[in-house]
C-alpha cells in the first residue's frame, strides 16, 4: 500500500489528530512532515484524552513507527516531555516506536527568545504565533545557519554550536530588539542531557520511509496546521513559516509524487482560526461563542498548544475549494458535526463579493481578504443531539442535506464525519 496524506484542509484544528488515529489502523508508518510543538492534536480514546504536539498520534496504535520527518523542527525538552506524558499514560516510546530523522532541525533556546521578541515588538500587528520557536528555526534552516538533529549524536559539539547559536541570537535580540543576552547556560546543559537520551531514536528517516513504500507497507504522512497556514499559499504574513499542503509532505519526508494514492483533507463542519490575520466568515458575538463553547468540554475551541480562545465562524467554501485543488484532495473528513445541532438555520459561503465582483477564488493579498464580503447559501439547521448516531440515515434529514451540500460544492467524496470527540463518535458513510 503507498502512501496516504492527511492535510487540514483550513487554518489548522480540523481535528488531523483524531483523523489520523482512524487512518492508523491500517497502516505500519505515521511521520510527521512539517511544523513542530506549535501543533496541537487531540485524540480521545476511551477515557483518556491525549494532547500530542510533537509526536505523530499514530503512536497510540502498538503496530505503528512513527517518524518525525526532515520538514520538522524539534524541540528536543519537549520531546522528551511529550515521552513522559505518554508513559504516564501507559504508552512507552522506545526507538523502535519513533525516530527521529536526523536531517530535522533542532529549536534553539535563540529561537523561542527571538520568536517572543518579534513578537511584542510588531505589537498590534502581531501574527499571534504560539511562541514555539517555530519561525527563527525555519529563518535558520533557510538562512543554512540552523542545526540539524544529526548533531545531537555528539554531545559535546551539540553543546558548543548550541552556545555559538545562543551567542549569535542575543547579538540579533540586542540590535534588533535591544533586548539583553540570552541567560541559557542551564537551558543548554538540559539540551545536552536530551541530547545523550534521544540519540537512540535519531535515524536515516527517508531511507526508512523509502524502504517501506518499497515493501509495499502504508505510510500515512500525519499533517499539522493547516492549508490556510501555508507559508506560500496561506494568508501571508498570518501562516506558519513551513507548508503543510500536501506537496510539504513529499519534501518533508523525502519520496515521490508517484507513491501517493490519496490526499484526504480534514475539515471542520464550520470555521475556526487561532491567531490574527483575516477570517472572512468569522462570526462575533453570541453565535461565535456558540460555536466555541464555553470551555467547560474538552473539545470547545480554545488553543490545545497555547490555550487562546479560537476565532469561531460559518464553514467557507471558498477556502475548502482552494484546499481541494491546492492539495490534489482525493477524499474529506468532516469533524464537529454534533456542535452545530440547536441553529435554526446554517451558512456555507460560497463566494466572495469583492469590490461589488462576486468571485471563488480566494484573494492572495491581505487587503482585497479585509474587504471580501461572503456570499452565503443558507440552509436549515437541525436540534437533535446526533452524538449517538452511527449511520449516515439516522441523521436529521436536515444534517444530511448539509454534508451532502459540501460534498456537491467540493466534488470529492466524505469518508467520516465526527458528531463526537471520541474515537468512535464517527459516520462512516
Ligand atoms: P488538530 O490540530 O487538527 O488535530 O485538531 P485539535 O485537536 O487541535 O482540535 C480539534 C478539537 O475538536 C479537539 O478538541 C477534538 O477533541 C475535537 N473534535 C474533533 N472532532 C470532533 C467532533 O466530531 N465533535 C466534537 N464535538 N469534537 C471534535
Ligand atoms: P495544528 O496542527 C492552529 C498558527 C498560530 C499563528 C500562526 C503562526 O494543531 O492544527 P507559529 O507558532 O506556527 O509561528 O504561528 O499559525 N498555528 C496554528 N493554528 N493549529 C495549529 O496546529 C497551528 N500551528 C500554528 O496560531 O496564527
Ligand atoms: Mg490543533
Amino acid at each position: 500500500m503507498p502512501a496516504t496524506i492527511v492535510v487540514g484542509a483550513e487554518w489548522g484544528d480540523e481535528g488531523k489528530g483524531r483523523a489520523v488515529d482512524w487512518l492508523a489502523a491500517d497502516a505500519e508508518i505515521v511521520a510527521r512532515y512539517a511544523g513542530g510543538d506549535n501543533a496541537g492534536h487531540t485524540v480521545r480514546v476511551g477515557g483518556t484524552t491525549f494532547k500530542l504536539h510533537l509526536i505523530p498520534s499514530g503512536i497510540l496504535h502498538p503496530g505503528v513507527t512513527c517518524i518525525l520527518g526532515t520538514g520538522t523542527v524539534v524541540n528536543p525538552l519537549i520531546l522528551l516531555h511529550e515521552m513522559d506524558y505518554l508513559h504516564e499514560r501507559g504508552i512507552e516510546v522506545t526507538p523502535a516506536r519513533l525516530m527521529i530523522d536526523a536531517r530535522a532541525h533542532v529549536i534553539t533556546p535563540a529561537h523561542l527568545a527571538l520568536d517572543g521578541a518579534s513578537e511584542a515588538a510588531l505589537g498590534v500587528e502581531a501574527i499571534g504565533t504560539t511562541k514555539r520557536g517555530i519561525g527563527p528555526a525555519y529563518a535558520s534552516k533557510m538562512s543554512r545557519t540552523g542545526i540539524r538533529i544529526h548533531a545531537m549524536r555528539d554531545p559535546e559539539q551539540f553543546g558548543d554550536l548550541l552556545e555559538k547559536a545562543v551567542a549569535e541570537g542575543s547579538r540579533a535580540l540586542q540590535a534588533l530588539y535591544n533586548q539583553p543576552a540570552i541567560d541559557a547556560k542551564a537551558l543548554i546543559g538540559q539540551y545536552v542531557d536530551a541530547s545523550r537520551r534521544l540519540a537512540p531514536y535519531i535515524g536515516d528517516g527517508v531511507t526508512f520511509i523509502q524502504d517501506a513504500l518499497d515493501a509495499g507497507k502504508h505510510v500515512l504522512c500525519e499533517g499539522a496546521q493547516g492549508t490556510l497556514l501555508d507559508i506560500d499559499h496561506g494568508m501571508y504574513p498570518f501562516v506558519t513559516s513551513s507548508h503543510p499542503t500536501s506537496g510539504g509532505a513529499l519534501i518533508g519526508l523525502g519520496f515521490g509524487p508517484r507513491e501517493v494514492d490519496r490526499v484526504v483533507g480534514v475539515a471542520k463542519a464550520f470555521s475556526t482560526r487561532v491567531g490574527s490575520g483575516p477570517f472572512p466568515t468569522e462570526l462575533d458575538g453570541p453565535l461565535g461563542d456558540r460555536l466555541r463553547g464555553t470551555g467547560e468540554n474538552p473539545w470547545d475551541e480554545f488553543g490545545t498548544t497555547t490555550g487562546r480562545p479560537r476565532r469561531c465562524g460559518w464553514l467557507d467554501a471558498v477556502v475548502l475549494r482552494y484546499a481541494t485543488r491546492l492539495n490534489g484532495l482525493t477524499e474529506l473528513i468532516l469533524n464537529k458535526l454534533d456542535v452545530l445541532g440547536g441553529f435554526e438555520t446554517l451558512k456555507i459561503a460560497v463566494a466572495y463579493d469583492l469590490d461589488g465582483k462576486r468571485t471563488t477564488a480566494l484573494p492572495y493579498d491581505l487587503s482585497a481578504l479585509g474587504r471580501a464580503v461572503p456570499v452565503y447559501e443558507v440552509l436549515p439547521g437541525w436540534t437533535e443531539n446526533i452524538s449517538s448516531v452511527r449511520n449516515l440515515e439516522d441523521l436529521p434529514e436536515e444534517a444530511r442535506r448539509y454534508v451532502a451540500r459540501i460534498q456537491e460544492i467540493m466534488g470529492i467524496p466524505i469518508i467520516a464525519i465526527g458528531v463526537g470527540p471520541a474515537r468512535d463518535q464517527v459516520i462512516l458513510p
